[in-house]
């Protein structure tokens, strides 16, 4: 964002003068100008009092690297390569070019708007400006691609616990991975992976995006949430959920890398928003009832047959209408 500097000097609420703006920046009035009409085309709410200067009249949660780092276990601060970005095609793709950088730290990107996101599927993840965490954090795992079944659903789990722990209530998991509030789809995982680089070690890319403040809806095609609807005595600050998210994920991995999906299997089944509901699957070549997922993550559906298991990652459940 050009106009950060200024709308961090503007973040105190009070009014600002174009003078002491351009002195403080060490650019003219005219440029001070353009950036506050910029910002406003961004979507900042500013107001100008005249004869005195500009006025931000909205609250603003801009990223901070900082920020970040202090919401997070003190002792994990140091075991992060975290880039804090202001716009990038997508983080997962960024992480994959932040690793050879990061001299073994853990990568983790994040950025105020992505301008190619990706969601599942091949689908767009819109993202705009300003309104929702988009993070991704690159994970190591040793043993080969076969010690990754579950994981989506465990990463699932890690945010959702990361959301409860923030004081949101009634977080949802659909199937495999996304987070769900009782009004519509709250914000998504895209696992991506990256071939074996050395026998057995396997980089996974974990994409979180969790609409926060989103307003505009352009091109989302289902009902939707975000954190400041659904909770909006909470004043949120992405800062603090990235933190909260990155602390989730980080302690659940090495849980996984250790004992496997079991531990998980509970959590997930308690906040599945599919139990008890009619499913199709197979584009209706499966009909029956949610019950849940196996100790492997699959889903389970109840037939007239018996129980069907269906398998992550190849398959969209749907409920029937
Ligand atoms: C889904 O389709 O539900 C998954 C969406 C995942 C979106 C996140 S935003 C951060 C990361 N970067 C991307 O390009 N995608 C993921």
């Amino acid at each position: 964002m050009k106009s950060k500097a200024l709308l961090e000097l503007l973040s105190d609420g009070q009014v600002h003068s174009g003078e002491s703006l351009a002195s403080r920046l060490g650019v003219s009035r005219t440029a001070i100008w353009k950036q506050i009409r910029r910002a406003m085309d961004e979507g900042a709410e500013i107001a100008t009092i005249r004869g005195r200067g500009y006025r931000l009249t909205s609250r603003l949660d801009l990223l901070d690297r900082d920020s970040v780092l202090e919401c997070l276990a003190p002792a994990r601060r140091g075991s992060l390569f975290l880039n804090v970005l202001d716009e990038v095609d997508s983080t997962n793709a960024e992480v994959l070019r932040q690793i050879p950088a990061g001299a073994g730290k853990i990568p983790v990107v994040m950025a105020d708007c992505q301008t190619a996101g990706r969601g599942r599927r091949g689908r767009v993840w819109q993202s705009p400006r300003g309104e929702n965490l988009y993070l991704s954090i690159g994970l190591t795992f040793h043993g080969g691609f076969g010690v990754l079944d579950g994981l989506s659903l465990v990463l699932g789990v890690a945010v959702a616990n990361a959301l409860e722990q923030l004081g949101v209530p009634e977080v949802g998991l659909k199937w495999p991975n996304d987070i769900f509030l009782p009004d519509g789809k709250l914000g998504g995982i895209l696992v991506e992976l990256q071939g074996e680089l050395e026998e057995g070690v396997v980089q996974v890319i974990a994409g979180i995006g969790l609409n926060v403040h989103m307003s505009r809806t352009e091109g989302v095609d289902q009902p939707w949430s975000s954190l400041a609807r659904a909770c909006p005595e909470i004043e949120w600050s992405r800062n603090q959920i990235a933190g909260a998210v990155i602390d989730a994920v980080l302690d659940a991995v090495p849980v996984f890398s250790d004992l496997g999906f079991r531990d998980f299997r509970e959590p997930w089944q308690r906040r599945d928003i599919f139990k008890g509901k009619s499913l199709q699957a197979k584009g209706g070549e499966i009909e029956g009832v949610g019950c849940g997922i196996d100790d492997n993550g699959n889903y389970q559906i109840q037939t007239t047959d018996g129980v069907v298991p269906v398998r992550a990652g190849e398959i969209s459940l749907r409920v029937m209408q």
